[in-house]
């Protein structure tokens, strides 16, 4: 089938941000304890973190990560995380039903942030605490002067964090959250927490907690009764979304990176009525703070795990298709890289995640792993708006979708161009044509792709069979073809 894409250096979206590539760690299952942390190991370092984890996390090429939580946060007690480790509680966490050590606390995690060159961003909690405690917590992470600035310099960290972006709270509008709220009570809980974070310093980031998905019930009236209520206060909404062959129906999975797009889309149509009703001259930007490929079908819920220290829980195992999905998901983060301000993928380690590891054993890279840091890698410069013709798919979830989704980067000062795309047909291999004259003189550096024959291919520990190859690609004179199996991802890097 007939297909083309259309590249021009003048059609910007604008400067790729960097917080795009952002991860998550939660206390939750193992992805602090036997995940990040692990004294006992034997690449552990002087802190008791992992190095072989912390090598990997650096080649992922994370930039900002969210912490602590998640639905951990709402039932956090930040001091319990602090101090002298033996004196530490054990506390049973009624997120994820397991006992919480604490033995990796905030300065701990900010440290090893500090350590890996990702900066963090905190979530404080709004569920059984409120803005007292969030407003300690701030005070003691970025406060100099004060009693609780002195705790932090005691145990061990003179010079404030810094801590930038702050999430107000984590998916109050689930009913699933400890201490959800209508959007009337949250909207209130985040103005007067944003305003005492503001009032503590103007330039913090603040996060306002948006829908936990695009299906939610609230979802939309959600954001602008919390708009309404905070958008003076606040700079960023967030959205969360974990994708899946909802009932088997790989067409649409394939294709959910639309869902991504229309989410965004709508988030920032509401954050823009609101602010135009409210007559403030103020774009709120997308905090897309979780997603990814997350098997929900298989999980049995909060109430069916057994209570015990970093359960093995939501260990997903992905394939050459999640990967595809996966990278289809940061193309179209990219392609918002004007609206969208950060976005983490959920999360960094063990669970639904780029990378695994086994208890005192090897740290492995799932599949996903490799869209990931190979956009972090090459996306450079500004994001440009391409044009793409080519056959559509028919999905159930989302009507008919184009069957190549990319996007491109343009460094100026290196005159480097990455494309990425996918094939997101299940069965329909592709040729597409690029028109390269608009960009002068260029030449093929390197074509990568993500795709095996069978695309239900994982990665298993001792045994990373899927990972980037070569991908197929011709240039004659400034006509770039590509060839795009089916289910596949691809970075192409020209200069
Ligand atoms: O990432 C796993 C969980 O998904 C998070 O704790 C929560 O915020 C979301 O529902």
């Amino acid at each position: 089938a007939e297909s083309q894409i259309t590249i021009h250096p003048s059609y910007r979206v604008g400067p790729l941000n960097r917080r795009l590539f952002g991860t998550f760690v939660e206390h939750m299952g193992r992805c602090v304890y036997t995940g990040i942390y692990e004294p006992g190991h034997a690449t552990a370092d002087a802190h008791g973190f992992r190095g072989d984890v912390a090598e990997l996390v650096r080649e992922l090429g994370a930039t900002i990560v969210r912490y602590p939580g998640g639905n951990f946060v709402s039932n956090y007690k930040w001091e319990d995380g602090v101090g002298p480790k033996e004196q530490r509680p054990r506390r049973l966490d009624l997120a994820w039903r397991s006992i919480e050590t604490n033995q990796v606390g905030t300065d701990d995690f900010l440290a090893w942030c500090e350590r890996q060159g990702i900066e963090p961003m905190l979530a404080v909690n709004l569920g059984t605490r409120g803005l007292e405690d969030a407003v300690e917590y701030l005070d003691y992470v970025n406060g100099s002067g004060t009693t609780l600035a002195d705790q932090r310099a005691a145990n061990g960290r003179e010079e404030p964090w810094g801590v930038k972006v702050w999430c107000l709270g984590n998916e109050m509008d689930g009913p699933w959250q400890m201490g959800h709220m209508t959007a009337a009570e949250y909207g209130r809980v985040a103005e007067e927490v944003g305003n005492a974070f503001r009032r503590f310093d103007d330039s913090l980031e603040l996060v306002a907690c948006g829908s936990s998905n695009r299906l939610m019930p609230t979802f939309g009236a959600w954001e602008r009764e919390v708009l309404e209520r905070s958008i003076h206060v606040v700079d960023h909404i967030s959205a969360h979304a974990y994708y899946e062959p909802i009932g088997g129906d790989t067409t649409s999975y394939l294709a959910c990176a639309e869902d991504m797009d229309r989410f965004i889309t709508s988030v920032a149509a509401t954050a823009d009525a609101v602010a135009a009703a409210r007559k403030v001259d103020k774009l709120v930007t997308i905090s897309f703070d979780e997603w990814n490929v997350w098997f929900q079908e298989r999980f049995d819920g909060e109430n069916a795990i057994q209570v015990q220290e970093a359960p093995p829980l939501i260990q997903d195992v992905y394939d050459v298709a999640d990967a595809v999905v996966v990278g289809s998901l940061l193309i179209t983060l990219m392609r918002h890289t004007d609206r969208v301000a950060m976005a983490c993928q959920a999360q960094l380690v063990n669970i639904i995640a780029p990378i695994r590891t086994e208890p005192d054993g090897p740290a492995w890279r799932q599949t996903i792993f490799h869209p990931f840091a190979l956009t972090s890698r090459y996306a450079r410069g500004d994001v440009l708006d391409l044009r793409i013709a080519s056959p559509t798919i028919d999905t159930a979830a989302f009507g008919p979708v184009d069957q190549i989704w990319g996007t491109a980067t343009l460094d100026d000062a290196t005159g480097d161009l990455a494309i990425f795309c996918v094939n997101r047909s299940e069965r329909d291999d592709l040729t597409t044509s690029v028109d390269l004259a608009p960009l002068g003189n260029v030449e093929i550096v390197e074509h990568l792709m993500v795709h095996e024959d069978d695309p239900s291919l994982t990665n298993v520990a001792g045994d990373e069979r899927v990972g980037p190859k070569p991908g197929r690609s011709a240039l004659d004179g400034s006509t770039l073809t590509l060839t795009l199996p089916a289910v596949s991802w691809h970075c192409i890097r020209l200069s």
